[in-house]
């Protein structure tokens, strides 16, 4: 434990460790006193910079048609029990109508890869929520796209864009992936969304098949390297349809140290306490957020496609309405002393930028 403890300090005042430091820090993530303080630590640098705001994004998962055929994921083409389904641009901009009034600043516009929706399409949907408004935030979660269409994804508006690069390491994303897809295209796509400037967000799968902790430590290696300003991450959970229904669930308390750990790396990164957090554990969330997460993505998909869009197994939020999951959230983060807030939630380092552009124009 001091050891241990010794560590988390020095990861805490230095904002990084050798790769045995963290496997030893890794290691121990099932013992609680190693996990609160490292979670305490998270949470000061956390409050640092957000104070105890939770950034809320209202997530619309438009389409579940998916071309790839990922071995974790339950909407992969293969699996003929999916029922699939597409979102209209009407029905789309009917869910930001709702999500406006709820509070959400920031629409989180996710699919599979689904070829339906051209880049025509794409650039219509952003342009009309933008045009009607002008004040909210888009992030992106489309997959992977040439580098033209990100651009013009880009140039319509949109603000963000998730990708998780699901694991660094070569090897382990052929165990994850067909060998269409590649490790080294999609963190491509990642540097080419820095490039366009998008606020970008990878991140992986704590758990996954094959996964092992000096895996975890690549991973973390390449956030450093990219600099992302959000980091997605959340427990691998089986799902039924899928190659993968026999593999064990990640574990919670790994995926809290990274949390923890992530938050440390990267001190001002926007981090979601994300839906496989809340499916692994009814605490989840709040765990996320008390581990050095701050931000959370309720579900604003109209409530007949929730249960159509099942990456995994047991997905809680499928049933209420959107009103629902915003009060429900906001009255879960009230609770451990939180507040959801009203905001677009930008990342700081990306206004930074901005007004230092800013200046020198002046
Ligand atoms: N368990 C947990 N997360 C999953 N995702 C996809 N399938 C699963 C699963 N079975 C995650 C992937 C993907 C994101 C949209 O959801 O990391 O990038
Ligand atoms: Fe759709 Fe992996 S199954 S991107």
């Amino acid at each position: 434990m001091d050891n241990v403890s010794f560590l988390i300090e020095k990861l805490y005042m230095e904002g990084w460790l050798r790769d045995e430091e963290f496997l030893e820090v890794l290691i121990h993530h099932g013992e609680n006193e190693i996990r609160n303080l490292l979670a305490e630590y998270a949470r000061k640098t956390a409050h640092r910079y957000y104070g105890n705001k939770v950034y809320t994004r209202g997530l619309i998962e438009f389409s579940n048609y998916c071309r790839n055929d990922c071995y974790y994921c339950g909407i992969r083409r293969s699996n003929s029990h999916a029922q699939r389904y597409r979102l209209k641009k009407e029905d789309i901009l009917t869910c930001c109508d709702e999500g406006y009034n709820l509070g959400f600043r920031t629409f989180v516009l996710q699919s599979g890869e689904d070829g339906y929706y051209t880049d025509e399409l794409l650039i219509e949907i952003i342009t009309d929520i933008k045009r009607r408004y002008p004040d909210c935030a888009i992030t992106l979660s489309l997959g992977e796209k040439e580098k033209e269409s990100y651009q013009c994804y880009y140039d319509a508006g949109a603000d963000r864009y998730l990708l998780r690069h699901e694991t660094s390491n070569a090897q382990h994303y052929r165990c994850l992936h067909p060998k269409e897809l590649t490790s080294e295209h999609r963190k491509q796509c990642l540097r080419d969304l820095k490039a366009i400037g998008f606020q970008t967000g990878c991140g992986i799968m704590v758990g996954s098949p094959s996964q092992t902790l000096r895996h975890i430590v690549e991973d973390l290696h390449f956030m450093k390297e990219l600099q992302p300003e959000m980091v997605g991450i959340g427990p691998f959970l089986p799902h039924h349809d899928t190659p993968f229904y026999n593999e064990p669930a990640g574990s919670f308390t790994l995926t809290l140290t990274l949390l923890s750990i992530i938050r440390l790396i990267l001190p001002d990164v926007l981090l979601p306490a994300t839906t496989a957090l809340g499916t692994i554990d009814p605490q989840g969330r709040e765990q996320g957020i008390l581990a050095g997460a701050n931000v959370v993505m309720p579900n604003l998909s109209p409530v007949a496609v929730r249960k159509k869009y099942m990456l995994y197994d047991d997905k809680i939020c499928t049933g209420d309405e959107a009103a629902e999951c915003r009060v429900c959230l906001s009255n879960r983060m009230k609770r451990i002393g939180y507040e959801l807030v009203t905001d677009r939630g930008d990342s700081i380092r990306k206004l930074e930028e901005k007004r230092i552009c800013t200046i020198n124009i002046h």
